[in-house]
Formats: C-alpha cells, sequence, structure tokens
C-alpha cells in the first residue's frame, strides 16, 4: 500500500472539485508519497440492479457482481482496496453526493455482500482512513453534508476503513470561486499533507 487515491467526483471539469482533488494529491506528494487522481465522471459505471446476484457467497471477487467487468466500476474499486488511504473531493448537489458517484457507490453492495460473508479477501483487509472535503454553493444550511457524510462513511467500511470528519467548505459556488479563497485552499493541501502523514 504505497500510493494514495483521491477520486474527484464532479460532473463539472476544471470547477472547485477538481482543483480541490489537485490540491489534496499536491498535499500527499509534498508530505512525500504518492497519488493517484480518478475523475470518476470519466468512468462509465452501470446503476445496481439489485439483483442479488451477489447474495451467493460462493461467488468471489469480480465475480461476485453480475456485472463483473462489463464496465469500469472495477478500475475505480482496485485502488479502495490496495491504497495506503483514499480521499474525496466532492459537490454537494441537492443536500447529497452527485449521480455518478452515487452510481458508483451502490455497486459497493457486493462488498458490504462479501464483508458479510467474512470473505477473506476483503475481510482481511488493513484498517486504513479515508477522507473527504465538501464543496457546497449555499453558504447556511444546518445539515447540508450530512447525507455525503454519512453515505461515505458506510461506503468506505466496505473496504475496511473509517471516514475522518470531512472539511466541509460553504460558499463555494461558481466555477474558479475556490481559486480565489486561499485559505480553503490552504486547508486543503493540508488534509491531504495529514492523510498521508497519518497513514499506517
Ligand atoms: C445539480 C446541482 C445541485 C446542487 N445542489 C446544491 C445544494 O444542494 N447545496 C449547495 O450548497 N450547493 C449545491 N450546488 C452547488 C455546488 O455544490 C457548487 O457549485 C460546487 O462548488 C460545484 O463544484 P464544481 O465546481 O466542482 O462543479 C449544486 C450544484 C449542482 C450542479
Amino acid at each position: 500500500m504505497t500510493r494514495a487515491a483521491v477520486f474527484a467526483c464532479s460532473h463539472r471539469r476544471g470547477g472547485n472539485t477538481d482543483h480541490a482533488a489537485e490540491l489534496l494529491a499536491e498535499g500527499v506528494r509534498r508530505a512525500g508519497g504518492a497519488a493517484d487522481v480518478y475523475y470518476v465522471r470519466n468512468f462509465e459505471v452501470m446503476p445496481c440492479l439489485a439483483c442479488g446476484y451477489c447474495d451467493a457467497p460462493e461467488r468471489t471477487g469480480r465475480e461476485r457482481c453480475v456485472l463483473g467487468p462489463t464496465d469500469q466500476a472495477w478500475d475505480l474499486f482496485a485502488p479502495c482496496l490496495t491504497a495506503r488511504t483514499i480521499l474525496f473531493a466532492s459537490p454537494i448537489y441537492f443536500y447529497h453526493l452527485p449521480s455518478r458517484l452515487k452510481t458508483w457507490i451502490d455497486r459497493g453492495q457486493q462488498f458490504w455482500r462479501a464483508r458479510l460473508d467474512n470473505e477473506p479477501w476483503i475481510a482481511d483487509l488493513p484498517p486504513r482512513t479515508a477522507h473527504a472535503v465538501l464543496l457546497a454553493g449555499q453558504p447556511t444550511g444546518e445539515k447540508l453534508f450530512d447525507g455525503a457524510r454519512l453515505t461515505l462513511k458506510y461506503f468506505v467500511h466496505n473496504f475496511g476503513m473509517d471516514l475522518a470528519a470531512p472539511l466541509t467548505l460553504r460558499g463555494v459556488d461558481t466555477r474558479n470561486d475556490l481559486r480565489t479563497k486561499a485559505d480553503f485552499e490552504a486547508r486543503i493541501l493540508a488534509l491531504g499533507r495529514t492523510a498521508w502523514e497519518t497513514a499506517d
């Protein structure tokens, strides 16, 4: 486990989230680590069919899901199994995560099921910590980040990870807003650095 995986989760290319993801990766590098950035919008991922195929305990690994390698979901799952830490940069859409990210997360049901069956390839993953920076346009909203945080928490649990308290940033809306807020940029950079330095 020698690399960090950063998931950039916005549908908008070159916006605040992409910039945040690149800052996270830069923070990791400044701490002496290595990071790969995955732009989730660029991966073709089918929605979970809720077909129950993954409930059969005799199916293991990539064979667990009926969709198997037919799309690129596993290109995103693979780093979750091998990375030293994973980091999400995501905008808030309607008080939650963007639909493309959520579509991929739902495909994580196969790992939830494998963990329930105590399959060693998933149950024996080392404990690790995941991190997130969540960006929202609104300046207010008490529960603005709650849905995103809970979904990420239970998603990363599939891979033996705890989710650290996310860095939540408000009032970041038009494409270049984050680039005008040096304090936010510094906090994101610091999160990348800390994520690497505190990983086991
Ligand atoms: C479909 C959609 C839904 C959004 N919903 C919310 C919302 O519920 N609350 C909020 O504060 N901002 C909301 N926003 C604003 C984005 O979170 C904000 O513009 C963010 O900075 C976008 O990041 P990006 O530049 O990476 O795309 C929404 C934006 C879009 C496109």
